[in-house]
């Protein structure tokens, strides 16, 4: 796995000289964000030897390197699904890689389900904790011990300084956050009414299909990380209607004004 991370590294490093400070995954919905940032220079991911290559409709696959204000970042317009078929180490590659760029820090961003039924479609929740029951872990494999130990400590996977900042972010961008727990599926199906249930008895507030995979890979090389869900919709059994995933995209265009806000000043605060 260290060598092929190392080809996908060589790759870019070929095609930019670029150092990152931040690294941004754009969840479903919400990738439009990097077209406005002062772009550097992106590459698709097809374009780098041995990447994974996402093929949802709707999330596009290249990495754009940037300036927000000025901050040097690094975004995933599009990520990688477990569900795609690829091993939980590929889906996390992308991420090993931005930091091995040399980000520090990195915003994780998706839409999600919303569990907790005091959220509604349109929230954000800052994700203070995850649950990866229901999924593989990221660092099953002989060890990597270049990016980090054998036995990571998960007690702070959301690093409570970037909690704190993106409240404050939120409250000056008059955006009432929510905060929660995001329980991590599989997918590509929606959960059934009864695993919705299950994961609010464990504890969780909102449930989707990323993130909290790539939040471990991160934490495991030593990244400070961050996470915010976007509630596009209430998960299956909260509400009447049947999920899909226009309904998820149509929500995170509703509130993509705010979330953009949103981000940029986290970005710039971090
Ligand atoms: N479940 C899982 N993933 C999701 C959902 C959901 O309800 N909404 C958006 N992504």
């Amino acid at each position: 796995m260290y060598s092929k991370l190392m080809t996908c590294l060589a790759s870019v490093k070929e095609k930019i000289d670029f150092k990152p400070e931040v690294a941004l995954i754009l969840g479903s919905g919400l990738g439009d964000y990097a077209d406005e940032i002062r772009i550097v220079d992106t590459i698709e991911y097809t374009e780098i030897e041995g990447f994974p290559v996402s093929t949802v409709k709707g999330h596009k696959g290249r990495f754009v390197f940037g300036y927000v204000e000025e901050t040097p970042v690094v975004i995933m317009q599009g990520r990688v699904h477990y569900y795609e078929g690829y091993p939980m180490s590929d889906v996390v590659l992308p991420t090993r890689l931005m930091g091995m760029l040399g980000a520090k820090k990195i915003l994780l961003t998706n839409a999600a389900g919303g569990v907790n039924d005091t959220y509604k479609p349109g929230d954000f929740m800052l994700i203070t904790d995850h649950i990866t029951t229901g999924v593989p872990s990221p660092l099953i494999g002989p060890n990597i011990e270049e990016l980090g130990t054998r036995f990571p400590d998960m007690s702070e996977v959301y690093s409570v300084r970037l909690q704190s900042v993106i409240r404050k972010c939120a409250v000056q961008c008059k955006i009432d956050i929510k905060e929660g727990v995001y329980v991590q599926f599989t997918g590509p199906n929606y959960e059934t009414p009864a695993e919705v249930r299950l994961a609010r008895i464990w504890g969780g507030d909102a449930v989707g299909m990323s993130t909290a995979c790539e939040a471990m890979a991160a934490r495991h090389m030593g990244l400070e990380v961050c996470g915010i869900s976007c509630i596009t919709n209430m998960a299956a059994g909260l509400s009447k209607q049947e999920l899909n995933h226009k309904e998820v995209q149509e929500t995170a265009d509703r509130v993509a004004k705010s979330f953009k806000e949103l981000v940029t000043m986290v970005v710039t605060s971090i």
